[in-house]
């Protein structure tokens, strides 16, 4: 499927659903094939599917997952929904996936109580920081950015970008 193709492909061929462990192998292999993400171990992403199901999404198409979202809700912020890595495959991208992905976590009855979404995203990054933008104007509330983790926190030699705080909201 060329992005083409894709971008003139309705997303309703595209099913959005709670992970299960047996989609932990395929969403590694997702993360590897979308740079700049970090790669976590197959064990973190199974871990993911089975314990935060909740607040984790995949995006199949024919059977195969084309996106991914991780995410929770830090314990001690009840009212944040936190998003961790997000993927599109290159096939899917520029069609409004990964905002429709997003917003189907906030619909969640386990995202009733919260009013801010929260992620880190790196200063180069202009597709993910796109993707947010646009989900801050859809909700028409406000997005601040601020530092959070400095390059120099990934240890010596591991050429790692600074990770900026995004913070969206509040929102209803
Ligand atoms: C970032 C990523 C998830 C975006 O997925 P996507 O489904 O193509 O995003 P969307 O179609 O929902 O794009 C939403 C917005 O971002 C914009 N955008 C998408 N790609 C862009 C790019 N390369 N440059 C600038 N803006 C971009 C779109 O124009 C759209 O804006 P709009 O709402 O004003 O129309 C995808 O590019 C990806 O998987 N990248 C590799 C991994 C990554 O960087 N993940 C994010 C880090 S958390």
């Amino acid at each position: 499927m060329s992005n083409e193709n894709a971008k003139a492909q309705p997303n309703e061929d595209i099913v959005l659903r709670a992970p299960r462990v047996e989609d932990g192998a395929a969403v590694a292999e997702l993360i590897r094939q979308s740079p700049p993400l970090d790669v976590n171990s197959t064990y973190a992403y199974l871990l993911l599917c089975h314990h935060f199901a909740g607040t984790c999404v995949v995006a199949e198409l024919e059977g195969r997952v084309v996106g991914f979202i991780s995410g929770y809700l830090p314990p001690e912020q009840p009212e944040t929904f936190f998003v961790w890595q997000v993927a599109v495959h290159a096939d899917a991208r520029g069609r409004g996936l990964g905002q429709s992905m997003l917003r189907h976590l906030l619909q969640r009855p386990v995202s009733r109580h919260v009013h801010f979404l929260e992620t880190t995203v790196s200063p180069s990054n202009a597709a993910s920081r796109g993707m947010f933008s646009g989900l801050a104007k859809d909700l028409e509330t406000d997005m601040s950015e601020q530092p959070l983790f400095d390059h120099t926190m990934f240890g010596e030699g591991a050429a790692h970008e600074d990770e900026m705080l995004l913070k969206i909201g509040p929102f209803h």
